[in-house]
């Protein structure tokens, strides 16, 4: 077999072009991000943007120390990474490899796979059943039981379903393995996971600053877990993936959460505000605790997507031979996105 590939969406100005639109019609609808600008950046920078000739300190102090204030952790429980995406790359090199195997519910993140196949292990799908999309936590259990790793998005991506904290629980426990807890929307649905990594000494939490905090093109995550845990990421760790300038926001954005707060109120507001409006145009919207929306289209999802694109209104897709082919993904932006996002679902559904 061979090893499986990561890959991103084309960027903008590649979709501008195809779509033969001005790059400023894109609007991003696919990727999860937040749709507020980052003007207060360059003041925060501009001190680490005069010094980028040196290396930035590949301890990476100042990230694990904010956290740490802001949860109220040790930061030895605290590890850094270039995004959740670089730490579950470095989760499955330090816990997988050839002769190991990982579990996860499937529908969720697919770099869980990626990243498990690229060191060798198996990879074990476990089977998320829709339409409803519940959390199938008894066969996780099960499955947890053999594997060395097991993948956990909570809250859900792309499917919003979630075990709650006693499934949790159960699954961590039945496991020799460490269980790796992707919280990338976690801000979005109040969880906090300090008290469980304190409990369960095989639970990496993982969390991005690149969701609520509004932060995508920085590239800044962090995991939680046992000291012993974040050593065996931090073995594995490339020194120096976060630059001088990511650390500056990093620290900045951690160090004003009322900022991540605001914005978590006004995008939460926002999407049950879009929610009646996709209902209205027959489309069937799954609960969501994040900054997303799925809604399952009918058999043209894919046609609607193309027609969206065209008007450079950019959402996600599903592979057309699985189970979420009718479904489109629909992230929270603008209220000036939104409407022309249903103006345009009126033109196609
Ligand atoms: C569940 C989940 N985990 C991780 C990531 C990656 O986050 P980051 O931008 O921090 O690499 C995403 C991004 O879409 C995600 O949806």
């Amino acid at each position: 077999m061979t090893t499986p590939k990561y890959e991103w969406q084309p960027g903008a100005a590649e979709i501008a072009k195809a779509a033969g639109i001005p790059i400023e019609r894109v609007e991003r609808m696919d990727q999860n991000t937040s749709p507020f600008p980052t003007n207060w950046v360059p003041g925060v920078i501009a001190d680490a943007a005069g010094r980028l000739n040196d290396y930035p300190d590949a301890s990476y102090r100042r990230i694990r120390a904010a956290v740490g204030h802001n949860l109220g952790i040790d930061a030895d429980h605290v590890v850094p990474g270039a995004g959740a995406d670089e730490l579950i790359l470095l989760a499955a090199r330090a816990f997988l490899g050839i002769a190991r195997s990982a579990a996860a519910a499937e529908p969720t993140y697919p770099l869980y796979r990626i990243a498990t196949l690229q060191t060798g292990a198996e990879y074990v799908p476990i089977p998320i059943a829709g339409p409803d999309f519940d959390f199938p936590t008894d066969s996780v259990i099960r499955a947890a039981r053999d594997a060395d790793l097991v993948w956990l998005c909570v809250p859900g991506n792309p499917v919003g379903g979630r075990p709650d904290h006693e499934g949790i629980a159960a699954i961590i426990a039945a496991t020799d393995g460490i269980v790796v807890l992707d919280a990338a929307y976690g801000e979005f649905a109040d969880d906090r996971w300090v008290d469980s990594v304190d409990r369960h000494h095989n639970l990496l939490v993982l969390h991005t600053l690149s969701k609520a905090y509004g932060l995508g093109g920085a590239r800044v995550g962090y995991a939680l877990g046992h000291p012993d845990l974040i050593a065996s990421i931090d073995r594995v760790r490339p020194p120096g993936s976060l630059s001088g300038l990511a650390v500056e926001l990093a620290v900045a954005a951690l160090e004003h959460p009322h900022r991540m707060r605001d914005a978590v109120k006004i995008l939460t507001t926002r999407r049950e505000r879009l929610r009646p409006r996709l209902e209205a145009l027959g489309a069937r919207v799954l609960p969501s605790q994040t900054n997303f929306l799925m809604c399952e289209i009918g058999p043209n999802a894919h046609a609607v997507e193309a027609a969206l694109r065209r008007e450079g209104l950019v959402v996600r897709k599903f592979d057309p031979s699985g189970p979420l082919a009718h479904y489109l993904r629909i992230t929270v932006r603008s209220p000036d996105a939104h409407d022309r996002l249903i103006a345009a679902l009126e033109r196609s559904l």
